[in-house]
This record gives C-alpha cells, sequence and structure tokens, in this order.
C-alpha cells in the first residue's frame, strides 16, 4: 500500500485541512507514514503569513525532493506562488483544491499546478482522526479585509460562511466521539454570515444544541467583534469566555496604514466592555513590531495598550514584507533596521509577560476546573491542561487527557501557573 505523509506549518486553519487531506488519502486506501522518511509521498502544507515558515517550507520540499519521493505542495504558499514551485515539487495544489492530491497521487500527476480559488472546499469529515481535547470545525474561510501587511486574502480568497446544518453536524459528530473542547475556526469569524444568520445567531444555535462541554472561536477582528457576541458568551453554556482579539498595533495612525479599521481608543474600550460584562473572560492578542510606517512614538502606543488592557497571552512578531500584500507595493524596500526590530521585539515582550505575570499572579489560591491535555513537559508526575478561559496549568498528578481535575493554584512558575488537585 502506498504510504504518505503529511508536514503542517503555520496555523490552526492549515492543521484542520491536513486532517481534511489526510481522511481523503485514507479512504482510497492509502496509509500514514509512521516517518516522512519511510513515505513515498510527501504532502507539505505550507505557510505564508511570515517569511520564515514560508522559507522553510521550500527548502523541506527541496530535501525530499533530492531523495526520490513524490512531493505534492498545498496551503498558502503552494496558492500564492503556484507554478513556480514546481521547480522544488511535483504538484502544487492551492488551499481550495485539496480534494484534488488523491487523484494526483494515485495516477502520480507530475508538472501541474491546480490553484482555482473559487472553488468550495470540501468537508470530508467522517471517519477522519480526532484528538479529544484540540478539535477545531472551520465555520468560515476566507478573507475580505485586506489588511495592508497580510497575505492572507490573496491565498485562501474571499469570504464564505459554511452552513449552520453543516457545522452542527460536525460538531455533533465530534460530540459522538467524546470530544471535550472544539475551537469554531475562521480567519474572521465575526463576519460569519448565512442566509440571514450572522456569527452570534451561529453560536446561540451551536450553545443550544451541542454539549461539548467546551467550545472556543477564533480568530476575531477587533472592529467586528459585536456586543451581542459578547452577550452571547456572558450567557452561554457551553461556550467558554476566551476571546483571540488581534491588536497589530497600539497606534491609531498605523492602524490607519494597516487598514485595520479601528482606533487605539476602541480597542481598549471593547477590551474592558469584555472584562466588565464578564470578569473571568481571558483576552489574548497579535501584535506586531517594524510596520513601515511605525516610529518609536507609534511603539510606545502599542506598549500602553499593552499596560492598559493587560493581555493573557500574545503572540509577537516582527513585520515581515509579504507580496503582494499592498504595504509590500507601497513601502518595498522600506523596513525597520533588524537591530531596531529586535530592539522593540525585546521590549515588547518583557512588558508583555509583565503585565500576564500580573495576571497569573490574581489566580493564585483560586480555584479552576482544568481539562487535561496531556503530559507536562515537566515531566513525570505532572500534568498539563486547561482553565475554563484557556489559561494554560501545569498540575501536580498523572491525569488523562480529557479528564476534568478541579485544582487550587498554589504557585506560578515562570509565566505558568501550577494547580494542586482539591
Ligand atoms: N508580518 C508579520 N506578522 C504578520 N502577521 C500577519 N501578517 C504578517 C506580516 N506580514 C501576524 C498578525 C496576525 C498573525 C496571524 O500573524 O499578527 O494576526
Ligand atoms: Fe489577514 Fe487582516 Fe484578514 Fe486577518 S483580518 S487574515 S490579518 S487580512
Amino acid at each position: 500500500m502506498l504510504k504518505f505523509s503529511i508536514i503542517t506549518f503555520g496555523c490552526q486553519m492549515n492543521e484542520y485541512d491536513s486532517k481534511l487531506i489526510e481522511n481523503l488519502l485514507i479512504h482510497d486506501g492509502m496509509v500514514k507514514a509512521s516517518d516522512p522518511e519511510t513515505a513515498e509521498v510527501v504532502i507539505l502544507n505550507t505557510c505564508s503569513v511570515r517569511e520564515k515558515p514560508e522559507k522553510k517550507a521550500i527548502e523541506t520540499a527541496k530535501y525530499f525532493k533530492k531523495r526520490g519521493k513524490f512531493v505534492i505542495l498545498t496551503g498558502c504558499t503552494a496558492q500564492q506562488k503556484g507554478e513556480e514551485l514546481l521547480e522544488v515539487s511535483d504538484a502544487v495544489v492551492g488551499t481550495r483544491n485539496f480534494s484534488l492530491i488523491p487523484e494526483i497521487v494515485k495516477k502520480k500527476i507530475t508538472n501541474s499546478a491546480f490553484l482555482d480559488l473559487k472553488k468550495v472546499c470540501t468537508f470530508n469529515y467522517l471517519g477522519r482522526s480526532i484528538s479529544k481535547v484540540l478539535e477545531y470545525v472551520v465555520i468560515q474561510e476566507g478573507c475580505d479585509n485586506f489588511c495592508t501587511y497580510c497575505v492572507v486574502p490573496y491565498t485562501r480568497g474571499r469570504e464564505y460562511s459554511r452552513s449552520p446544518e453543516e457545522i452542527l453536524s460536525e460538531l455533533r459528530y465530534l460530540e459522538d466521539q467524546g470530544v471535550r473542547e472544539v475551537t469554531l475556526l475562521g480567519q474572521n469569524v465575526n463576519s460569519y454570515f448565512y442566509k440571514g444568520m450572522d456569527f452570534a445567531d451561529l453560536l446561540s444555535l451551536i450553545d443550544a444544541e451541542i454539549n461539548i462541554p467546551r467550545i472556543y472561536f477564533t480568530t476575531s477582528h477587533p472592529r467586528d467583534m459585536s456586543k451581542k457576541v459578547i452577550r452571547t458568551v456572558k450567557g452561554a453554556r457551553v461556550l467558554k469566555p476566551w476571546f483571540h482579539l488581534p491588536l497589530q498595533s497600539g497606534s491609531t495612525r498605523v492602524l490607519k496604514d494597516m487598514n485595520r479599521n479601528y482606533t487605539k481608543e476602541e480597542f481598549i474600550s471593547l477590551c474592558e466592555y469584555i472584562r466588565s460584562e464578564i470578569p473571568e473572560a481571558s483576552i489574548t492578542t497579535d501584535i506586531m513590531v517594524g510596520f513601515p510606517t511605525e516610529t518609536e512614538e507609534d511603539f510606545l502606543d502599542t506598549i500602553d495598550v499593552v499596560e492598559k488592557v493587560k493581555f493573557d497571552n500574545a503572540f509577537m512578531f516582527i513585520y515581515s514584507p509579504r507580496n503582494p500584500s499592498a504595504a509590500y507595493v507601497k513601502f518595498k524596500g522600506k523596513i525597520l533596521s533588524e537591530s531596531e526590530s529586535n530592539k522593540r521585539l525585546r521590549k515588547l515582550i518583557s512588558v508583555v509577560n509583565k503585565n500576564i505575570l500580573e495576571r497569573r499572579k490574581g489566580m493564585l489560591g483560586r480555584e479552576y476546573t482544568v481539562l487535561v491535555h496531556g503530559t507536562s513537559r515537566k515531566g513525570r508526575g505532572f500534568s498539563k491542561g486547561k482553565t475554563e478561559n484557556n489559561i494554560t496549568v501545569v498540575i501536580r498528578g498523572t491525569f488523562l487527557e480529557g479528564e476534568f481535575v478541579k485544582v487550587k493554584i498554589v504557585n506560578i512558575k515562570g509565566l505558568t501557573p501550577i494547580g494542586e488537585p482539591v
């Protein structure tokens, strides 16, 4: 039997797509190799949001090609670079064309690119491999926002929403398999819209119909996060209060250059509103330094927002020019020096971490129900899991993935709360 291996770069959307690709190939009688070295076919699901993961995927493709594998490139870089990647692979398959992969593998179709962005994805979730605690269901795909730094609208195409019936049936399927935690996925979940049903309506429906104990959603656009959504989460049964709200920059002027459509003050009041409605809510974010028009003063605005909002977690990046985004076209060569970017990033990380620590200290002495995700990197005798509001906690003791454990936070190590079962 033909052995394949899928290597995934980038975000949760790619993780989800890789599961669907795996499912298609298994349905067609192929088997998953335990190691890509022993596979005949290697599929690389690529990410193009920044330069580093993109380069890494291309290097990996070259490596496996040299070793005589049948190499397929799919995902965002495949979509964006298209035919030119045929130099390092046998076939290039765009983000909405992966249902063609079994055919390409079976017929060993080489030197071809399949890049039709108008196609609607097939969601062959029945029978796919499932994890108890790290499951995803795509509700919306594509992005029409065109933030000026971002390549996603070019790699994932125009926005479309999946029907509520389809979403519910995939959720019911996961519920029947005993899944404990699901994240609803989309590039911009707040813009979900299907025949008169908006995102808050969809959330209410899911909350009424589905009994998976913990349901989250990501990613939200701060501009589109409505009070209706926040109040739906507040009154919910299974929807849990974690909000991922990418700030990107704290400077209103830079936000304008980024085409984000909110101001510094609007972002701060949104977070204040969430915390006043749902005090236990956690708020996490993505922040970028070194956008071409960012001055030292703009950067200090970002620091100011971090100090005011006090995020529960943050992913932080240095701006990476992405072709053909608007900022790439406009500013091409103009980027902040590497040393200055690094300096800003280091400063940002230290202020973010100081505030995370402050938030974590507020957990000391309090009790939380933790959903166990597995063993902790701390080693034997420790497990790791998550609170309802999605904060990672290390628990003393060995517990099974998917178990709920009531713990009291007794210590903070680095930024990680340590819990003692009660
Ligand atoms: N450079 C650096 N970071 C970027 N992101 C998106 N595009 C870029 C880019 N060109 C970051 C944003 C986004 C996260 C997924 O990746 O912060 O929220
Ligand atoms: Fe990119 Fe902006 Fe769309 Fe997010 S909302 S995927 S940052 S264009």
